[in-house]
């Protein structure tokens, strides 16, 4: 085996290719930013990075990461796709990256426009009151 391969392996392992269970493409940081300004991009990817090392699932931990420069979406972004399910999901800013509403409001101080489900019910219920006909 050439010096050279054997290198490529232990890069391999030490980022954990081999375990991996999920790889995630986010664009960011992009050529020519479309799907949202490059600041927001870098914003969502430094997020990601940081995330996945606390919940200890990046280096070997099962998801790896790439940066995409275009996914071709070039609408609401920042745009992500995950392997090896390939679902897409559009607005990956931090507060859609962290999977748990308490951490989002702990860790990132976001508050909801509607606390509780009933509220949301209510207000989509008067909305639908005044909107019959949807928006037209
Ligand atoms: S610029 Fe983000 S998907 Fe194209």
């Amino acid at each position: 085996m050439s010096e050279e391969l054997l290198r490529q392996q232990a890069i391999a392992g030490t980022i954990g290719v081999t375990g991996a269970r999920r790889h995630i493409f986010l664009c960011c940081d992009q050529t020519t930013p479309k799907c949202c300004d490059r600041e927001r991009s870098l914003a969502a990817w430094d997020f990601l990075k940081r995330r996945l090392k606390e919940l200890g699932l990046s280096d070997g931990g099962g998801i790896l990461r790439t940066k995409a420069n275009c996914l071709r979406i070039c609408e609401g972004g920042p745009i992500a796709v995950v392997y090896p399910e390939g679902t897409w999901y559009r607005a990956c800013d931090p507060p859609v990256l962290v999977a748990s509403s308490e951490e989002i409001v702990n860790k990132l101080g976001w508050k909801p426009t509607y606390p509780g489900l009933e509220e949301i019910i209510a207000t989509a219920w008067e909305w639908h009151k005044k909107h019959p006909l949807g928006y037209e």
